[in-house]
């Protein structure tokens, strides 16, 4: 094989965020750039040589030449076969579960998730470790260490990589082995769901509509719910990928998905809608005209886990991450099981399934997961609401009513403040971080503050501590708001204050989020000073 060490000089802005490297597309297609960022990878994460590797993308604009580059990467460095999608595809949960299954040495998923893809849209790196979760902080440290000071990187003279053909192409010196994306994927649902109770469901008058909005996960979603579960032909919508996902933000959420949530609002509604994103990592569920906001579909799937075959035997603990609504927290309270929280990102959540601490996880921002991958999984989420739906014989809406009498409605929204100029992004939080200590006992406007600190994690597994991972302000009604910086934009800075409020009362619970939290999101602005460090006197975006 035709190896060579190519020289190079070090980008300055190869840090990764809270879920890899993103930027946009025109940074990636720099000379070097990519290159330099995978072997930093190599260089911090070590012994490559003869292993195997995972790679895919959720097919976004750039991912065929970046599957090119990686190969030629890869090979440069002695890996010693490659496991790809066909056609570059794999979901992220997908691309998590085969590094499992083939016990590869890490996965490289090429993926800015949610956001715009495009020539002009973004484009990401992640890096799954050979648990097939998400690098640690340290890892991630130590490759922004090693991009920081990179002179030359390996890399091997190979042909174009045949993508779209099943099956094993040697090539000078390293295996490339496509596989269908799917597959192993779909064996692992067929063990954790009863099929044969949802496809019963599924052939019934029961309707469901799920929007792929044009990314990864049609192929998975046609597979799964039309071909293997006997869904109607068109139960998926926006089912092809396209490198631009259609020109839209595919993200399952109320904003980003509108269409699906009008839809799910009409009269003859179906009675079950999903939608997930641009790697199929998130969910997002909702009932005829009834939006699930993730924190409640978590505490659902951990109260109603044993009525799932995957989950029968009850579950070890559940995580949320510190901003989500803390209303899994009552249901373990209730099952007497652990409940761990933990700062925003999916890797934290990654010991903790490890250890076997946890078998159920979840964040505010719709992802939601179990112990059976290392990532979020969209898909996974939808197929356990299917089967609690089968299994249960109620409607979502009922579902989750039941859980509110039950336990308490925790009433959430995420409202995003959009600063162009970073820095008054940042004023905010250095504004926080001044008089956090001083909140406790002082009122704003109705609001009375009980208490209010900084995060910091300690995981109980490795005994790591992560600091600075926002600020958490109660009140003295035990509402809650949180504020911390995105970690995923592209430019600019985003700050995100996310509230809550739990009311208890079912006659209360009816109301809708918005004017449920009314006065919440008025103290938030008040304690952040929101408009006096950023001129904004309300969100750019609520979730
Ligand atoms: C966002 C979400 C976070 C999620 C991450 C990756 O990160 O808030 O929960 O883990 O995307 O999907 P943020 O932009 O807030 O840093
Ligand atoms: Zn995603």
């Amino acid at each position: 094989m035709d190896t060579r060490s190519v020289p190079t000089e070090p980008f300055d802005d190869q840090k990764p965020g809270t879920a890899g490297l993103r930027k946009k597309v025109a940074v990636f297609q720099q000379p070097n750039y990519l290159e330099n960022f995978l072997q930093s990878i190599i260089n911090a994460a070590g012994d490559f040589a003869g292993k195997t590797i995972v790679a895919g993308g959720d097919g976004r604009f750039h991912n065929r030449e970046a599957l090119n580059t990686l190969v030629r990467v890869a090979a440069g460095n002695g890996v010693g076969r490659v496991v790809v999608g066909k056609g570059g595809l794999l979901s992220t949960p997908a691309a998590s579960n085969l590094v499992r299954v083939r016990d590869a040495r890490g996965g490289f998923i090429l993926t800015a998730s949610h956001n715009p893809g495009g020539p002009d849209g973004d484009f990401g790196v992640k890096f799954n470790t050979e648990t097939g979760g998400q690098a640690s902080e340290s890892l991630m440290d130590d490759v922004q260490s090693e991009a920081a000071r990179i002179d030359s990187y390996r890399l091997a003279d190979l042909p174009e990589i045949p993508l779209d053909t099943v099956g094993e192409h040697a090539l000078d010196g390293i295996v490339v082995e496509v596989v269908d994306p799917v597959a192993d994927y779909a064996a692992v649902m067929e063990k954790l769901f009863d099929f044969d109770r949802i496809a019963g469901l599924l052939r019934s008058d029961f309707r469901m509509c799920f929007d792929a909005l044009h990314a990864v996960t049609g192929p998975y979603a046609t597979d799964l719910l039309e071909k293997r579960l006997g869904a109607p032909e068109g139960t998926v919508a926006n089912g092809t990928p396209k490198e631009d996902f259609g020109g839209g933000h595919p993200d399952p959420n109320p904003v980003d998905a509108a269409a699906l949530v009008a839809m799910m609002g009409e009269t003859d509604a179906p009675d079950f809608g999903a939608a997930s994103d641009g790697d199929g990592d998130r969910n997002m569920i909702l009932g005829r005209n009834f939006v699930v906001s993730p924190g409640d579909s978590l505490a659902v799937l951990a109260a109603l886990a044993t009525r799932v075959p995957g989950y029968a035997d009850g579950l070890a603990g559940v995580a949320r991450s510190m901003p989500t609504s803390r209303a899994v927290d009552r249901v373990a309270e209730s099952l007497g099981i652990p409940c761990y929280e933990t700062p925003t990102g999916w890797r934290f959540f990654c010991n903790l399934l490890e250890d076997g601490r946890i078998d159920l996880c979840g964040e505010e921002s719709f992802g939601t997961s179990s112990s059976h991958t290392r990532e979020k999984d969209g898909l996974w989420a939808v197929l356990f609401w299917l089967n609690l739906l089968a299994a249960t014989g109620h409607t979502v809406e009922q579902i989750v009513q039941s859980h509110w009498r039950q336990f308490g409605r925790n009433v959430f929204s995420r409202h995003d403040y959009f600063v162009p100029d970073a820095a008054r992004g940042r004023a905010v939080m250095e504004g926080l971080g001044a008089s956090i200590g001083e909140l406790a006992g002082q009122a704003f406007g109705e609001a009375r503050v009980a208490s209010a600190d900084s995060f910091t994690y300690h995981d109980p597994v490795d005994g790591s501590e992560s600091a600075n991972q926002g600020y958490r302000v109660f009140l003295d009604d035990d509402s809650r708001i949180v504020y911390r910086l995105s970690g995923t934009g592209t430019s600019g800075a985003t700050l995100r204050v996310y509230l809550e409020r739990v009311v208890e009362d079912p006659a209360d619970q009816q109301a809708d989020s918005a004017a449920l939290l009314a006065a919440v999101g008025v103290a938030s602005r008040a304690i952040g000073r929101i408009e006096h460090h950023t001129g904004l006197g309300a969100p750019t975006g609520v979730i």
